[in-house]
């Protein structure tokens, strides 16, 4: 151990008990990075508070001996938000992971940051009722970094982002102070709403150390139809047919490639014996048989239509979990091509526009890249997946990868969009976030940070610089 990391832990120690802080290089590797790839992880310790205090203790130190921290939760970003590339201190929320309390009264769960969402799923279960964020990673994200991102997933359409289930946090602000924001008050007219700025704050302004989150009734068993096409506008098309007349709780599309990839690393059946450049698959909840009715319907006109060449529906729920397997499989299947993510977002409306552009790009990069389109598509959220060659060098693919993604930013810019939809900016997408972002806009993001965070402790080179 050198000098200085020496020093380093012995500070540490006084505030977490030896046993929970880690240097070996195992540990400075496993929890240095996330899902992203490109940084290489750099930290100089783990640490692993067990409570509020000792966090407070953790951010005094910090600003009192100037040492960077890096928040920690489940480690599946996808923009680099979580990794520790430059020597900082990791904060990892592993033991801080109990669901503390639960209000049956306001179904308010209260949470610390480290409990993993699969498991308050399942806790709202165990109570009659649901927690509604969902997506591929629920099994390993942790609450606290799905907040600190405003995860979204698949079930946005129906039910929002994260954001829209926080009822109260308590944050320990990069300045060391503990402030107990919105205390889980449905109505609360008294000015500024800080809760607000921390969500999808990526680590950047304090640690999030607490959550009240909101549990709703459980939804009727869906309905999941998946459904063949020929043609990317078709995707659209079909979305308007279907929200027109039945209230859906996703909407999502993927290429023919990612259908190939998934099959082919799952050992799934192909559906329709034959593979379709675009899948859509539609979920519904049949509260009243009616709802099966209508979609049969609807299924028909986009039929007529020529939008959709076939379809089919399942008829029990373990069917309908099968038939998302193709869509939720598609992100591990592709880990192996180490692929260079963009999540944009667009209107609804300027989606067929943004689609047609993105044809136009491809037909230029699709000759030197496999390419991989899924997404959200009834949030307007698109998935851009550039797959590795085994025959590129990483350095050389990124920076290719780099020159496409400025063509496709400045598109979703042209159309008023966003660059990251939901994977949030961390270290991969700050060199763009002025294609989304004004300069005045910027400035004041940077004048809050400096605010909540002015020794810059917090997460710094992450979102914005100050
Ligand atoms: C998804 O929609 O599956 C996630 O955003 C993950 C990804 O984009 O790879
Ligand atoms: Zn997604």
């Amino acid at each position: 151990m050198s000098w200085t990391a020496k020093k380093l832990v012995d500070q540490l120690i006084t505030v977490v008990e030896p046993s929970r802080v880690k240097i070996g290089a195992s540990d400075l590797e496993y929890y240095g990075k996330d899902w992203s790839s490109g940084a290489t992880p750099n930290p100089s310790a783990i640490v692993f508070p067990k409570s509020i205090n000792e966090i407070q203790g953790l951010v005094g130190l910090a600003n009192k001996i100037n040492f960077p921290l890096v928040p920690s939760g489940g480690r599946t970003g996808l923009s680099g938000g979580a990794v520790a590339s430059e020597r900082e201190v990791v904060v990892s929320f592993d033991r801080m992971n109990k669901i503390l309390k639960f209000d049956k009264v306001d179904n308010l769960v209260t949470c610390q940051p480290g409990v993993i969402t699969g498991d308050l799923k399942k806790f709202a279960e165990s109570e009659g009722l649901f927690y509604p964020v969902d997506f591929a990673s629920a099994g390993a994200s942790q609450l606290g970094g799905n907040v600190a991102t405003n995860a979204g997933g698949i079930n946005v359409l129906r039910y929002g982002m994260t954001r829209d289930w926080v009822e109260g946090m308590k944050v320990i602000t990069g300045r060391g102070e503990l402030l107990d924001l919105n205390r889980g008050l449905k109505k609360n007219a008294t000015g500024f709403d800080f809760r607000h700025l921390f969500i999808g704050s990526e680590g950047t302004l304090g640690f999030i150390v607490e959550l009240t989150l909101e549990l709703i009734s459980p939804p009727e068993e869906p309905t999941v139809m998946l459904l063949g096409l020929q043609k990317i506008e078709n995707t659209v098309k079909t979305l308007a047919v279907f929200k027109e007349k039945l209230s859906l709780t996703a909407f999502e599309f993927f290429s023919g490639t990612a259908m190939q990839k998934v099959i082919k690393s799952n050992e799934l059946s192909d559906p329709f014996g034959r593979i379709y450049p675009f899948y859509a698959l539609v979920e519904f909840e049949n509260n009243n048989k009616d709802q099966l009715d209508v979609a049969s319907v609807l299924f028909e006109k986009c039929i007529k239509s020529g939008y959709v060449v076939e379809g089919v529906v399942s008829q029990n729920q373990s069917q309908a979990k099968s038939l998302w397997k193709f869509r939720e499989g598609i992100t591990e299947s592709i880990a192996d091509y180490n692929p260079f993510k963009s999540d944009v977002s667009c209107r609804i409306s300027k989606i067929p526009t943004f689609l047609q552009e993105l044809e136009k790009i491809s037909s230029v990069f699709s000759r030197q890249f496999e390419v991989v389109l899924f997404g959200h598509l009834g949030d307007g959220n698109i998935h851009i997946n550039l797959l590795q060659p085994f025959q590129m060098d990483s350095q050389e693919f990124r920076e290719e990868c780099k020159k496409i993604s400025k063509l496709i930013f400045e598109s979703v810019q042209s159309l008023g969009g966003s660059i990251s939809a939901e994977h949030g900016i961390g270290l991969i997408k700050k060199p763009y976030l002025s294609y989304s972002r004004d300069e005045a806009e910027l400035n004041y993001m940077r004048g809050v940070k400096r605010l909540f965070d002015p020794e810059n402790i917090m997460n710094p080179g992450k979102l914005v610089d100050i």
